[in-house]
């Protein structure tokens, strides 16, 4: 197992320094909007620094006209506002049995946010697609090296036709409302909602339609789902739509409650399709109660949840939330176990401890 140091800072939990990986602390997902600074961050290689003056996307590929379009280019064209989660593949993988590699994220890789730029359908349209188009690539400014690659890389994504030429995948120059910071892609970046957050391409510097599909090493070799016993080189699923699952934002593990009456609240969401159960336990997964559960703003971003607890008497109790969507996918006591530990959605358990106020 890799050894990491975690650690807060600011309003983020830090994984791993250079290249940056944070988490969103769970009091933070509290609410409809997670604000930048506390918004998890995951990098596979340094932030690239780059200049506006001299910034530009280029569209090339199976199209009618390549471009070349600036930050003013992309400005002029109609914009769109989505509110949308992105959770990293990678997320609540500290808690899979057995244990895995990896940066061990315990449940702090994930967020929810207002984006706002212009659908990737609108700037496709302006290049004119060519029949043989297949796939649109989407690749980011920054490059490095990863474990057992050869040379360099960089960061890219491909998407299927439908999902590039989906409504709501963005191509994001804000993020609530702001200009996007470095470290969430500035100046632009792809948003996919209700996908894990490896499409969701930062620092986004070109973008290629292709007529055959990408193999890059991120998306082929490395988000992917890779379970036990599976062959070397035996072509694998790749990582794409988020799983049901939901989180309990309060109490947190380890809280001391005066007995009485208390609000555990959360959020939920899924990939597919709005949330339509949360239910909770206060006894360790015995019985099971359905909780309050609001509608959200957006169908790609998290529903927040209420459950109110007489917690008349003192002693130890574990809490869990279990999310229903509304395709019937629930969450499972214990995740399908695969190499990475990606999209782990099994139930978020909270020990906590009630006391009497005497
Ligand atoms: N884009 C680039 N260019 N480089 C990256 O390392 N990481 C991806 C995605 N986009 C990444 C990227 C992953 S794995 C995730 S989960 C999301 O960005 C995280 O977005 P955030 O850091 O803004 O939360």
């Amino acid at each position: 197992m890799s050894k990491v140091t975690s650690r807060v800072s600011g309003e983020l939990t830090v994984l791993n320094e250079d290249p940056l990986v944070a988490g969103t602390p769970l009091s933070t997902m509290d609410s409809e909007e997670t604000p930048a600074r506390s918004f998890f961050v995951r990098n596979h290689f340094p932030i690239p620094s780059l200049d506006i003056s001299n910034w530009g996307l280029s569209v090339t590929g199976e199209v009618e006209r390549p471009l070349r379009l600036n930050y003013d280019d992309l400005k002029r064209l109609p914009s769109k506002e989505i509110g949308a989660l992105l959770e990293c593949a990678g997320n609540s993988r500290a808690t899979v049995q057995p244990p895995i590699e990896g940066l061990l994220w315990d449940h702090g890789g994930v967020g929810s946010a207002r984006w706002a730029g212009v659908p990737l359908r609108a700037v496709l349209e302006r290049a004119g697609l060519l029949t043989t188009a297949k796939e649109v690539l989407l690749e980011g400014a920054d490059h490095g090296k990863e474990r057992g690659e050869a040379g360099e890389l960089s960061f890219a994504m491909s998407l299927p036709m439908d999902k590039a030429l989906h409504p709501d995948t963005l191509l994001a120059y804000e993020m609530n409302g702001e200009a996007l910071s470095p470290e969430h892609g500035y100046p632009l970046r792809v948003v996919v909602p209700g996908w894990y957050g490896m499409t969701s391409v930062k620092w986004l510097a070109n973008i290629k339609v292709l007529d055959h599909p990408f193999d890059g090493f991120h998306q082929t070799r490395y988000y992917v789902y890779v379970e036990e016993g599976a062959e070397n080189g035996s072509p694998k699923e790749r990582v794409t739509s988020l799983q049901v699952k939901s989180f309990i934002t309060w109490p947190d593990r380890g809280h001391l409650l005066v007995a009485g009456r208390h609000q555990i609240r959360g959020v939920a969401w899924s990939g597919r399709g709005p949330v339509s159960k949360v239910e909770v336990s206060t006894d360790d997964g015995r019985t099971w109660l359905d909780a309050n559960l609001e509608d959200s703003k957006s169908p790609y971003a998290w529903q927040r949840w209420g459950f109110s607890w007489e917690a008349d008497r003192p002693g130890y109790f574990l809490l869990r939330a279990r999310a229903t969507d509304r395709e019937g996918n629930v969450q499972p006591a214990k995740a399908q176990w695969n190499y990475r530990g990606f999209a782990n959605n099994s139930i978020h358990a909270v020990p906590v401890e009630v006391r009497s106020d005497r």
